[in-house]
């Protein structure tokens, strides 16, 4: 598989050079790209010979104007060449520039132009890493589903002690390896995936909804798009657009949305039930407003389908993945609803807390398996926590298949 190398400016640079072997011995054939930066830290040369391949060095510099007008779609050749990006050393200044789209040398460019996988192993020092805006940059380099191979702790080459050293390249190598491993895996696979709230009008003004934002089954689209997969999402109303190249179907109510999914089944081979249904609607809304007035409104809700359980006995040799939102006993409510409504796997998650769950970014959740294992995956974006659902789906999917 053809991956390229961004080599950054920082003093790490040198390891960078490991790290290209490490990946040519993982099978890689590995096409460098330096930032003028990093060529004054290491030359263009010890690449060229560890890869055996001309190395990248920047968009104009030092070019005739045939060369520059023959080169100037090199970035987009290279884009189109390569299965994956890594970038390492990271520099505080290319992940500024990736956050934000700047686009002004070949490295730069090259990410603008590139759709696939993106691993970014930072280095700097430890106050640059810990500034907000790096730490803002990082939030949204992680939320756009890069992985990000954290900095060790240590001795840095300014004097100073804490996080900002470039990861051991054999750890990045690795994660390149698990990556690309990844990249196609749900090719051949339909995923039919709910996300977002429902509302239940109450009169054609007011409606009983939730706090989902929508955020967690968008994440699961995109990253099972990115995956291979082809998907349709059926989305309550959110804020959000819809990854590129999924199938989008927008619904408002519990009953749009059961029937939706129920429509769409068949082309199915995995459901994930990431929406928040409401459970209670008006059978009979009016058709005019209410009038308000001084006496206590009673109204008189009944229960919305129940979706999910539907699925459940309707799926087949399908697989269901269903969503638990609890306030307490997380595991054992999960391990409840896998069962009671027949599902795959049931993915628990603390609502009512800060910083995860409803409307947050991150997530923190724990797998609840129907082979009785229990898996807890630590906070982290709710990009990373889709990948990471998707695997143990694929993995269950996979056993599903072998014992037929
Ligand atoms: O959208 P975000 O802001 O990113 O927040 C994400 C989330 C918290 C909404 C998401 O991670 C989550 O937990 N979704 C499920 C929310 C929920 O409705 O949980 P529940 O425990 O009430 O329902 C259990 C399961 O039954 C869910 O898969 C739900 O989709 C499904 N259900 C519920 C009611 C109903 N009438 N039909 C259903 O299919």
């Amino acid at each position: 598989m053809n991956v390229v190398l961004g080599v950054g400016g920082g003093i790490a640079a040198y390891k960078a050079a490991e790290l290209a072997r490490a990946l040519q011995e993982r099978g890689f054939k590995v096409q460098v790209v330096m930032t003028a930066a990093a060529q004054e830290f290491i030359k263009p040369l010890t690449f060229a010979a560890l890869t055996n391949q001309k190395v990248i060095t920047d968009l104009f510099a030092g070019r005739s104007a045939e060369e520059t007008l023959s080169s100037a779609v090199e970035h987009i050749r290279v884009a189109q060449e390569n299965r994956l990006l890594v970038v390492a050393p990271a520099t505080a200044d290319l992940l500024a520039k990736f956050a934000h789209g700047l686009a002004n040398d070949f490295l730069s460019t090259l990410y603008l132009a590139f759709d696939g996988p993106v691993i970014l192993a930072p280095a700097m020092n430890t106050n640059m890493w810990n500034h907000p805006a790096t730490r803002n940059n990082i939030r949204v380099l992680s939320e756009r589903g890069h992985v990000i191979v954290e900095p060790d702790e240590g001795l840095l080459a300014c004097g100073t002690v804490g996080p900002g050293r470039l990861a051991d390249p054999l750890h990045i190598a690795e994660i390149v390896a698990q990556a690309a491993a990844r990249r196609d895996d749900l090719r051949g696979e339909t995923l039919l995936i709910t996300a977002g709230p429902t509302q239940e009008p109450l009169d054609p003004v007011r409606f009983i909804s939730n706090r989902s934002s929508g955020k967690m089954g968008y994440a699961l689209a995109e990253a099972a798009a990115a995956r291979g997969a082809r998907v349709i999402l059926v989305s309550g109303p959110v804020h959000l657009t819809a990854p590129n190249g999924v199938e989008i179907i927008k619904v408002r109510t519990a009953n749009e949305m059961r029937a939706a999914v129920v429509e769409k089944l068949p082309e199915a081979t995995v459901i994930v039930k990431a929406a928040a249904v409401a459970d209670y609607h008006l059978a009979d809304v009016p058709q005019q407003k209410r009038k308000k007035t001084a006496a206590r409104l009673t109204l008189d809700l009944e229960p919305t389908p129940d979706i999910l359980a539907e699925v459940g006995q309707r799926k087949g040799d399908r697989l269901l993945v269903g969503f638990a939102a609890e306030t307490e006993n997380l595991l054992e409510e999960a391990r409840r609803k896998l069962v009671s409504k027949n599902c795959d796997m049931v993915v628990a998650n603390m609502v009512g807390k800060e910083g995860t769950g409803f409307e947050s970014d991150e997530n923190e959740v724990i797998l609840a398996l129907r082979t009785g294992e229990a898996i807890s995956v630590p906070k982290a974006s709710k990009r990373r926590i889709a990948d990471r659902i998707l695997d143990e789906a694929l993995k269950l999917r996979l056993a599903l298949h072998a014992t037929r």
